[in-house]
């Protein structure tokens, strides 16, 4: 009995030396110690053994078993863990990878525009006021003083959602929007998105960008308005820069004015970036009429103001010398990297 106990034991350590696979041990698991397996069989046979051999018989299988179960437990464990080893090997990732080369592109030409026109009005203690793009026609058009029959309303020029909802042509609904909620002083300006019902050609979009300033206080002048619009060129243009305010007309200013910026290429002398006239127009503006400051709920007898708005693409075309509209939304990498 003991004979074939030992040659049990080394048939099952040198096949579980041979295993490479935890299928394999299972397999020998199975011969040795399943239901029909080896050692189970011979442990069946002790009934059939005299009495007195049970005894020593009956502890040498069991030992046998135990020992058997034990070499196998911890040759699977070997096994597994070392198959986890392999997992997590291979799976791993490398976060030491070298980044260095990623692109981390950068701002739209329209973003660093408009981030330098935040920052200089900011500092001159303006705050940024928003508004909706789909807009009430009142405050599109009546609240800033524009009739029924003014030719901006024309469905040529104005994309309606229903006859009194529109989007936008222009920021200055919300000059209207901010006097309707808050007194006297304001001094806003309110970039954002305006619609009009332009074809798409290299100066036309129906969608395009404006910058609107407004300032309403006591004794606000004409003067008040130039001071503010020189500063801004100046800062933003250069030092040197001069402005002009040529008559103009808006139904909600009066009186206005159309303002030009010498041009910051050849100081006026005339070139190609202001098309050899020496001055370059930026903005519309002029004293807001006493009309929209009544619309709004304020007394143009204590009150006064200015408004002023420029388009943001026409801005960017001149800084940057860009000839084509379109360049600016068609999100093309060549293009967008060079600013
Ligand atoms: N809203 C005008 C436009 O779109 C610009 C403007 C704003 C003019 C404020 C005067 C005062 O053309």
């Amino acid at each position: 009995m003991n004979d074939k106990l030992k040659q049990i034991k080394e048939l099952v350590e040198l096949e579980l030396n041979a295993s490479v696979k935890v299928e394999d041990i299972e397999n020998i698991k199975v011969k040795y110690l399943g239901k029909k397996g080896e050692i189970t069989t011979i442990l069946k046979t002790l009934g059939q053994m005299a009495p007195e051999d049970r005894k020593e018989a009956g502890s040498l299988i069991n030992n046998l078993r135990q020992e058997v179960e034990s070499i196998i437990e911890y040759k699977l464990k070997i096994l597994k863990d070392s198959e986890i080893d392999k997992k997590i090997t291979s799976e791993k990732i490398d976060i030491s990878i070298d980044k260095s080369n990623e692109k981390i592109g950068n701002k739209h030409p329209l973003t660093v525009v408009l981030d330098d026109i935040k920052e200089i009005f900011i500092g001159m203690g303006y705050s940024i006021a928003e508004g909706p793009e789909v807009e009430y026609s009142k405050l599109n058009f009546d609240a800033l003083n524009t009739p029924k029959d003014h030719p901006a309303r024309d469905l040529q020029d104005t994309f309606y959602i229903t006859e009194d909802i529109i989007l936008r042509t222009q920021t200055s609904p919300v000059q209207a929007r901010t006097m309707l909620i808050q007194e006297p002083p304001i001094k806003i300006i309110v970039p954002g998105r305006v619609y009009r019902s332009d074809n798409v050609d290299a100066t036309h979009s129906p969608m395009f960008h404006q910058v609107e300033g407004l300032v309403v206080d006591k004794n606000i002048t004409m003067s008040d308005l130039k001071g503010t619009l020189e500063t801004f060129a100046k800062t933003y243009f250069g030092e040197n820069t001069k402005i002009r305010l040529r008559p103009h007309h808006f139904p909600f200013t009066e009186p206005s004015a159309e303002v030009d910026v010498s041009c910051f290429v050849c100081a006026g002398i005339g070139c190609k970036v202001c098309k050899g006239e020496g001055w370059i127009e930026i903005l519309g503006a002029g004293m807001v009429h006493p009309n929209v400051l009544a619309a709004a709920g304020i007394d143009s007898k204590i009150y006064s103001g200015f408004a002023f708005g420029m388009g943001l693409e026409r801005i960017a075309m001149t800084k940057f010398d860009i000839n084509d509209m379109r360049y600016l939304y068609e999100n093309d990498v060549r293009f967008l990297k060079q600013f």
